[in-house]
């Protein structure tokens, strides 16, 4: 393993006569405020969710005690029903400087439940990957006070996805469902297009709130006005609800199951599984949580039709028809039929995501007339996915699309920075530049030479996919 910061290995991209490689571990030291890492210190100005997750996988490399500082700031505003809201506040950080800040959340007639804590967050959740961070962590650098911050937070995990398991399982099946874009992560995928077309656009919203992001970045790489009005009414109505999950089934305008969600929450488990067999819980229910969650996911999110998985829309029961890479993401889980393996390594060669070692996966078909390379998650490469794809064809035993993929990302990276996202044919750096999880995973991939079962929590075991 080269350590940290060190020139290129023979195995990574353009490694004679290539610039010297942008420092990952200092921006991930420049975006730690003493209490947690931000995301991007001009876009995102507090502390995310899945953010966290994947930022603890870098800090295993970089700071393992910073990454576990980190988790536990996240945890220390989970609320008393399990959920860990999607933004943690930074109180030092003023309402100007992020939209929308804490008084969005907790504003109207009906404030935030008793009992959540005083630490400021949002009330929408994001996808859970910290039990996959927290194990990274403890394997990089095992040892008492490791073992320690996983008893903290093994309960916390615990009960996270039983929060994901019981009261967002609105279509009743054992998936849980989104009850805004924003949990996804995926804001504005088309992955959504048809679930949000239902939500009216409020037309004064968008003069109440005034947006920041579009300010700070180029606004033809964000999510249009229109989307946005709706993500504030579909916010505003969850709160109203004193965020409610009992009848969200009667009132709420937005419930979609997204196959990303659910894969997470289905590795969330296996991670668990490790995690337990070293605070001294029963790995075997977390096991087979995992493989209902992956059964589930095929009964119900999967089609014959395109080869992949698709959202589906709760309140109307119709799957969406545009081909995502949310819908790949089930390549991550061990237990995946082997023909379901085949149809995601079909789609991720084909020339609606094709990968090679110039370019990673964009975040939307190619081939789809409103591909939009610029905007967020239209078109554009996104690193934490690809790196979950990576780990997905490692897996399977696609040792050799898997270091193609690396090489891609790690070449990205290279030429054009630690962007938050990339334009999926110039490689041109897009949104924030000094985005944490790129640099975080970009330094898990460094570190991982290629070789198989160096890290290999996530799927367990190579599957029985055939190549
Ligand atoms: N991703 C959203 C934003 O753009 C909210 O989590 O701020």
């Amino acid at each position: 393993m080269p350590p940290v910061g060190a020139p290129a290995g023979l195995d990574e991209p353009g490694a004679a006569g290539a610039p010297p490689w942008p420092d990952a571990a200092a921006i991930l030291d420049a975006n730690w405020t003493g209490r947690h890492t931000v995301p991007s210190r001009t876009l995102y100005p507090h502390q995310w969710s899945w953010d966290a997750g994947f930022i603890a996988i870098g800090l295993a490399h970089a700071a393992p005690d910073r990454a576990w500082l980190d988790l536990r700031s996240l945890f220390a505003a989970q609320w008393p029903d399990g959920r860990v809201p999607h933004i943690v506040f930074d109180p030092g950080v003023t309402e100007r400087d992020y939209f929308p800040g804490p008084s969005l959340w907790t504003g109207g007639d009906r404030p935030v439940p008793n009992g959540v804590p005083a630490v400021p967050g949002s009330g929408i959740v994001q996808p859970p990957v910290h039990a996959l961070g927290a194990w990274a962590v403890y394997r990089r650098a095992p040892g008492t006070a490791a073992a320690e911050q996983l008893r903290w937070l093994y309960p916390r995990l615990v009960a996270q996805q039983e929060y994901l398991g019981t009261a967002r399982d609105v279509g009743g099946a054992g998936l849980s469902s989104i009850v805004h874009p924003w949990e996804s992560g995926l804001d504005n995928s088309p992955s959504w297009d048809e679930a949000l077309g239902a939500v009216p656009v409020v037309a004064d919203l968008l003069r109440r709130y005034a947006r920041r992001d579009n300010r700070v970045v180029a606004s033809n790489h964000r999510p249009t006005d229109e989307d946005y009005s709706r993500y504030l009414s579909i916010a505003l109505s969850y709160r109203d609800g004193g965020y409610r999950d009992a009848d969200l089934r009667t009132r709420h305008s937005f419930l979609v199951e997204c196959p990303g969600f659910n894969t997470l929450r289905g590795a969330a488990e296996l991670a668990l599984a490790r995690i337990a067999g070293v605070v001294g819980a029963d790995p075997a229910p977390h096991r087979a949580r995992a493989a209902a969650i992956t059964r589930l996911l095929v009964d119900r999110l999967f089609d014959p039709g395109t080869g992949m998985f698709h959202s589906l829309d709760v309140r109307t029961g119709r799957r969406s028809p545009a081909r995502c890479v949310n819908g790949l993401l089930p390549l991550v889980l061990p237990d995946l039929p082997a023909a379901r393996v085949s149809d995601l390594v079909a789609e991720i060669v084909s020339a609606r995501f094709g990968v090679d070692e110039r370019m990673p996966v964009p975040s939307y078909d190619r081939s789809a007339a409103d591909f939009d390379p610029y905007r967020y998650w239209r078109g554009p490469v996104w690193f934490n996915i690809n790196w979950l794809l990576f780990r997905g064809l490692r897996g399977h035993g696609r040792d050799a699309l898997a270091a193609t993929l690396r090489t891609a990302l790690l070449g990205l990276a290279r030429r054009s920075g630690y962007y938050e996202y990339f334009h999926p044919d110039t490689g041109e750096g897009i949104g924030s530049p000094a985005f944490g999880w790129t640099a975080a995973l970009a330094l898990d991939l460094r570190a991982d030479g290629g070789v198989r079962g160096v890290a290999p929590e996530l799927p367990e075991q190579p599957a029985r996919s055939s190549r």
